[in-house]
């Protein structure tokens, strides 16, 4: 996940968070977000050169020429060459535990095939597939950490199987079809990042017909929450420091605080009501157009009398094979129902209770926490909502023009017949 670079909102969640941070050098930082001065040189691995067969072109979509690399790529892939963001991903059990079942679930549709791993990081995802009995792995990353999974690859004597390219997938040329593509590409806010992109443009390139993408679809997900103990912590402290009535901060204080979007843990007790899809994403035939700019309409109504103090942001991804796409069985968690409030009764649906049900990576409020937590909107003042109220509104995420790894964010709100408008940068 690509973030909030080298930049603290000031407020630090848990202790473990912050001190794991420091140790990385200080300040809030995401997945992929650290600026480079730098950018280090781009390249594919000499010692294999692949050539895309353009005769076999007939059945994939038409080829768009791929989106230049810009300075801002160079720095993005940059902040992957840090292992630090590499040990919170990896350590981040949820994430890649349910990434192996995967791999370990769709065996048989594995062995013997060909496998392009798209972002390959340090080879983890690959080294699966490889144990999965993949007959080649394409590992691709731009970044050097490419290197390193170079490394990771031949020290476990997987060099015959797993081919590290090191440049981007828009650039790197191979000269067969796939039968697999894996990605990790998740960001906060799911698309933040802007990394499916690229697993589109891998999809286009080379997956065969029927082949297999994991996952197979992703979805989006906000809701309005309650978040009081965040609000005093951050804002109301200002009233009263040490007996001296501070309230001439309160202004700055929330403009630092809540300003930008902020990566945090809540609970299901901070929602205020069943969540609202914002995207659904088939990864079999997303388009890249449909990524530039995300927009919907929304309508919720408070369960409970609390006062608002913003939206969450979470998404899941599932683990379909290809025929269940693209008309998937989506049946979202706890907190999922609803993109219209066509709540389940209360089912929960994390790791499937029927094994025929897809395997999910869910990263809701009522799920165990992964180290994209949840993305929270504050507003700079809460409103004071009753039972049943009506909250609407809409919500468009689109790529920054300047920079497309980074998102804007606009929102409309409207609750107890007043309107506002937050307009925000993940950055
Ligand atoms: C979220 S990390 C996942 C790493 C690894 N697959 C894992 O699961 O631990 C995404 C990786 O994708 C790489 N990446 C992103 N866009 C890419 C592109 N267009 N071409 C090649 N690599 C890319 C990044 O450099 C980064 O190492």
């Amino acid at each position: 996940m690509y973030g909030i670079t080298g930049y603290s909102n000031g407020y630090h969640q848990n202790q473990q968070q912050h001190s794991s941070e420091e140790k990385r050098g200080g300040g809030r930082r995401r997945r992929g977000g650290r600026r480079s001065r730098h950018p280090p040189g781009f390249r594919v691995s000499d010692h294999h050169h692949y050539h895309y067969n353009n005769d076999d072109d007939d059945n994939k979509q038409e080829q768009k020429a791929p989106l230049p690399c810009t300075d801002f790529d160079m720095a993005y892939f940059h902040s992957y060459a840090h292992v630090g963001i590499h040990e919170e991903m990896i350590k981040d059990r949820v994430r890649t535990d349910t990434y192996r079942a995967a791999i370990m679930e769709h065996q048989s549709f594995i062995e013997g095939k060909v496998v392009m791993d798209v972002g390959c990081g340090t080879g983890i995802l690959s080294i699966f597939c490889a144990q999965a009995g993949a007959k080649r792995v394409y590992a691709v990353d731009a970044s050097d950490i490419a290197l390193q999974a170079n490394e990771v690859v031949k020290a476990n004597n997987l060099a015959e199987k797993i081919i590290v390219l090191h440049g981007r997938v828009e650039d790197v040329e191979i000269d067969e079809e796939v039968d697999v593509i894996i990605s990790e590409w998740m960001g906060y806010m799911l698309l933040y990042e802007s990394m499916l992109g690229s697993v589109i443009t891998a999809r286009d390139r080379w997956l065969k017909h029927g082949g297999l993408i994991l996952p197979s679809n992703a979805t989006l997900y906000m809701a309005p929450i309650t978040h009081p103990d965040r609000y005093n912590d951050s804002i109301e402290f200002w009233r009263n420091v040490y007996g001296i009535d501070m309230s001439a901060m309160l202004q700055l204080a929330k403009q630092c605080a809540f300003e930008e979007p902020c990566v945090e843990t809540i609970t299901g007790e901070n929602v205020l009501t069943w969540p609202h899809v914002v995207k659904h994403v088939d990864c079999y035939t997303i388009q890249h157009d449909e990524l530039e700019s995300v927009s919907t309409r929304y309508k919720f109504q408070s369960m409970m009398r609390a006062p608002l103090h913003g939206f969450a942001f979470w998404f899941d991804v599932e683990f379909n094979g290809p025929t269940n796409s693209p008309t998937n069985n989506h049946i979202p968690s706890l907190l999922t129902g609803a993109s219209n409030n066509n709540h389940i009764d209360g089912i929960q649906k994390k790791k499937r209770a029927n094994p025929n049900e897809a395997l999910v990576l869910s990263t809701a409020p009522e799920d165990p926490p992964t180290h994209w937590q949840q993305t929270l909107i504050y507003f700079y003042d809460p409103i004071e909502v009753e039972q049943d109220q009506v909250i609407e509104g809409s919500l468009t995420l689109s790529q920054s023009k300047e920079n497309r790894r980074f998102m804007n964010i606009h929102l409309e709100y409207s609750s107890g017949g007043r309107s506002y408008v937050k307009e925000s940068v993940m950055r």
